[in-house]
């Protein structure tokens, strides 16, 4: 359970025969973090997390966030800057704290990548169908909506009436077929939509800034009602949700095998998409609150309910924001699902995954196999599930991640000094502790149903390990034969 892959041994993988293509740079690597970031969480959360638990206070739950990921984050850097794989956490598991919990954390992504690419693929389903109304076109509410109804508070299910979220399986199963056909294409289609929804957002912090009216903001922090509703303890279940809006920053260190310059630009390509996303929530979380009352945004769409309160001054800038959320989710949604193959294509090149899982395509030289398991199973949950119901398991299961990636820079800094690191996170060893801690603290703001289901995740996945991927290790094969 504890054996290790020596950071030669990644290190050679990587600089050998590289069947993937380096075609990344730092700049392509911040567009494709933000890419990542700036989705279902600005878009579509941030309006239930200041409706239902922080008020105006969501700006202190982004910056509580932020500080969990910007923590995280230096930790991510330093591991992408030492071992520029393509398996990301997983890979770093695996040279720090052995193949067990290599495993963990491999199987913990999948919470994170796969399942947030159906998180934003329903929101992406919900400004698809609203905005084709506008038009005059409707989807018909029952083959565009989830079967179930979730109460993330009591967690009980209720039928919706509805069949399946169609439009959410077709962005699903779009992304996947770029993908597939590789990943240079792939990285122009988001370099257009990063642009269009950074624009999109400037415009709506830009004209919005005039429109906020100081008693939507008084008072700051709401009185507590409840568990997590509201005063200090709603800042904190506001933070663990809006958490997800945060994803993807570490999504661009699965790209490492496929960046030029992996030392340099990994760090600025991480800490630079973050440090620009975490400004612009801030912003948007202020702004809107501003604009209109709290109480009023628990809504699919919390951004175009604010531009409508301007009234009429502001009737034109509805369509961008629409276009400009559309944009946005469907980069997200690529970013996801560029990343999950790649940890899957690590995790199967070491054999604890079946080996038709690192299959690269001999014309395309993608990872097609692990590309087309990943989209059609996003694609399935994305079809059924509550958006409420997978973003919460998406922020503890990626929570978990974080603090164990935290961790391992904490162990490796003691037991491998030696080895080179062109980035090193600062004040050790205090940021790793504290990225423990907030990650931990974040995690105990979410309700105990969302505890439950990671649970249950990880122990299948144990079960996994111990039946199938323990037999199967390559490093344990070779050591053990020896
Ligand atoms: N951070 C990403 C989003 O907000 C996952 O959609």
């Amino acid at each position: 359970m504890f054996y290790k892959k020596s950071i030669d041994q990644l290190r050679a993988e990587c600089s050998g025969e590289g069947e993937l293509k380096r075609t990344l740079s730092a700049a392509n690597l911040i567009s494709l973090g933000i890419g990542a970031i700036i989705g279902a969480g600005i878009f579509t959360l941030t309006g239930t997390a200041a409706a239902l638990h922080a008020g105006p206070a969501v700006v202190l739950s982004f910056l509580l966030a932020g500080l969990a990921c910007a923590l995280a984050g230096l930790c991510y850097s330093e591991f992408a800057s030492m071992i520029p794989v393509a398996g990301s956490a997983y890979t770093y598991a695996y040279a720090t704290m052995g193949e067990f919990v290599a495993w963990i954390i491999g199987w913990d992504l999948i919470l994170e990548y796969l399942f947030a690419a159906s998180t934003v693929s329903v929101s992406w389903s919900g400004y698809v169908v609203s905005f084709l109304k506008d038009f005059g076109i409707q989807i018909p509410p029952h083959i565009a909506q989830s079967p179930f109804n979730y109460d993330s508070s009591t967690g009980v299910f209720t039928a919706t009436g509805a069949i399946i979220n169609l439009p959410a399986m077709f962005i699903v199963a779009l992304v996947t077929v770029l993908l597939t056909i590789g990943i240079k294409e792939s990285t122009k289609f988001n370099n257009i939509i990063v642009v269009v929804k950074l624009l999109v957002i400037f415009l709506f912090i830009g004209f919005g800034i005039s429109y906020i009216k100081p008693e939507n903001l008084t008072p700051f922090i709401p009185e507590n009602t409840g568990p997590g509703a509201f005063g200090f303890d709603g800042i904190l279940r506001g933070a663990g949700i809006i958490f997800f809006a945060y994803i993807g920053f570490d999504a661009v260190s699965t790209a490492a095998q496929e960046t030029k310059n992996p030392q340099k630009d990994m760090p600025k390509g991480i800490l630079g998409s973050l440090f620009l996303c975490t400004i612009i929530y801030v912003l948007v979380g202020w702004v809107m609150t501003g604009m209109v009352h709290y109480s009023n945004l628990d809504v699919p769409d919390p951004v175009a309910v604010a531009v409508n309160s301007a009234g009429e001054d502001l009737f034109w800038l509805r369509f961008p924001i629409k276009i400009g959320a559309i944009a946005g989710l469907s980069s997200v949604v690529l970013v996801m699902l560029m990343g999950q193959p790649r940890v899957f294509y690590s995790m199967s090149k070491d054999g604890l995954l079946p080996s038709s899982f690192a299959k690269v395509h001999p014309k395309f030289k993608t990872p097609y196999v692990t590309t087309i398991i990943t989209g059609f199973v996003a694609m399935i949950i994305g079809g059924l599930a509550p958006i409420n119901l997978l973003g919460e398991l998406v922020s503890i299961g990626t929570l978990l991640a974080f603090a164990i990636v935290c961790g391992g820079i904490l162990v490796l800094r003691y037991t491998h000094p030696e080895i080179p690191r062109t980035f090193k996170t600062p004040l050790f060893p205090y940021i790793p502790i504290l990225g423990i801690l907030v990650c931990l603290y974040l995690m105990y703001g979410l309700p105990w149903h969302t505890w439950e289901r990671l649970i249950i995740w990880m122990a299948i996945g144990i079960i996994i390990y111990f039946f199938y991927s323990r037999k199967h290790s390559k490093i344990r094969n070779s050591i053990t034969n020896k």
